[in-house]
């Protein structure tokens, strides 16, 4: 087969991820993963965060953003590629993925000296693609989503005569990620509840077998993004089928490593999921300044979406308990990085911009500036514009840039700006610097 089944293009022809025979993996397989696996990985903390005293609850991060590569699919790869033949080392193995877990295969790979080629689609942030490029992989950017990146995998695949690794499927990968659950129940035994992202499900049906394993009474929350809610669409049609409609969407994400159309074959059978919920896309950035602020972790929008869950409100149950979040991965652009710092700021109220229409005399400015320093108002920006001003010669509008310390501090400043300058004053920037302007 070539992978192009319309109903299904990214399960098609990968013998170990069947969709007429879905593989349940066993707690025992987690147990031997995490002995084989236990030199190449790091031993992450999973710490009791400082952000539980403003939630209301016992939280803590598992922050394996710390792996080498930076996530948690090192664990995964390594597991599957130690336990390939002699015969399928030399063969050299194939995979797709946003990014993760092609640097994990890349990174276990050369230390195993099996030869790996990734798939990677074209718009995969390039900090991943970059580290696959460095860790000597073949890299082959193709499709703008990851599924037709994997359409490609599995035609070279065929042509080549190379081994295709799932990278949320396959039942070595599932079980080496499991090996986290295990770490997590060892550091907090009697955790109320875990917070897991779903992609392509492989994270969160291995760390929800091994914890229950461990300790039958946890909770398993699974938290999907809403532009791309592949685990609620399985369950709605009783197994995994593609949630096509979200695909526009999901292409526009932050959590590009969740944006997996399908989840797995294998990952929906084995799962043991409790409650599962979608996240939209805005609680994200501020999440992610959390993280940076508090935590001091640098984490990815996937990595970051079981904390943005915590912050969601749809968790209410939580209030009081243990509760652990995943933090799965660390690696973003650092321009993305600027842009949700930025976003996030705004989102707090902490970062905002006004513009204002001011006579073109001297003294209205410095008024602007005295009004701004008596409420502790850092001014970040300050610009003017007079030209496109066409029908007030006399007249300029200023742009302003203003830090603020939170949201209640910007709404007084609101307040009392509005109080001297009334409808010269415009908040709403997507209306256009100059729109009053060009209108009169
Ligand atoms: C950082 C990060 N978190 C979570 C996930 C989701 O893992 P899974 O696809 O196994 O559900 C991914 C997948 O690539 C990821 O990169």
């Amino acid at each position: 087969m070539d992978g192009t089944d319309a109903a299904s293009p990214c399960g098609v022809g990968d013998p170990y991820s069947d969709p007429l025979k879905p593989r349940v993996v066993l707690p025992g397989e987690i147990l031997e993963a995490q002995e084989l696996i236990k030199a190449g990985i790091v031993r992450t903390p999973c710490t009791p965060s400082r952000l539980s005293d403003r939630l209301g609850y016992d939280l803590y991060f598992k922050k394996d953003q710390m792996q080498y590569t930076g996530s948690f699919k090192d664990r995964g790869a390594m597991n599957v590629l130690k336990k390939l033949s002699a015969a399928q080392r030399k063969r050299g193995v194939i995979t797709t993925s946003a990014g993760n877990h092609s640097q994990s295969m890349a990174y276990q790979g050369r230390k195993l000296g099996i030869e790996v080629t990734v798939v990677m689609p074209v718009i995969a942030p390039q900090v991943k693609v970059q580290s696959c490029k460095s860790l000597k992989a073949n890299v082959i950017l193709h499709g703008d989503t990851f599924d037709e990146a994997k359409v490609h995998a599995m035609r070279i695949r065929n042509e080549e005569r190379l081994l295709y690794i799932d990278g949320f499927d396959h039942p070595d990968v599932i079980a080496g990620q499991g090996t986290m659950g295990l770490e997590i129940m060892d550091d907090v035994p009697d955790a109320d509840y875990i917070i897991v992202q779903i992609g392509g499900g492989g994270l969160i049906a291995g760390v929800s077998i091994a914890a229950k394993y461990r300790n039958a009474n946890v909770t398993i929350i699974g938290v999907e993004s809403e532009r791309c809610p592949g685990w609620h669409t399985a369950s709605k049609n009783h197994g995994p089928t593609v949630c096509y409609q979200t695909m526009t969407g999901a292409r526009q994400s932050l959590s590009d490593g969740l944006n997996v159309a399908r989840v797995g074959y294998n990952a929906f059978a084995t799962a043991k999921v409790d409650k599962l919920i979608t996240v939209p896309e805005r609680y994200l950035p501020v999440a992610m300044l959390h993280l940076l602020e508090m935590e001091k972790a640098v984490v990815e929008g996937a990595g970051a979406m079981g904390y943005a869950a915590c912050l969601s409100g749809k968790l209410p149950e939580i209030t009081g308990k243990k509760v652990v979040c995943i933090l799965s991965g660390g690696n973003i652009d650092a321009n993305v990085l600027v842009e949700v710092i930025k976003r996030a700021l705004v989102n707090e109220g902490r970062l905002s911009r006004f513009t204002v229409w001011l006579g073109d005399r001297p003294g209205e400015i410095s008024a602007l500036l005295k009004v701004l320093a008596d409420l502790q108002v850092n001014v970040k920006d300050i610009d003017h514009e007079r030209s496109s001003v066409r029908s007030h010669v006399y007249m300029a509008i200023v742009c302003c840039t203003i830090e603020t310390r939170d949201s209640c501090h910007l709404s007084a400043v609101r307040g009392v700006l509005s109080g001297v300058y009334g409808e010269h004053l415009n908040w709403d920037l997507s209306k256009g610097l100059t729109q009053k302007a060009t209108s009169s």
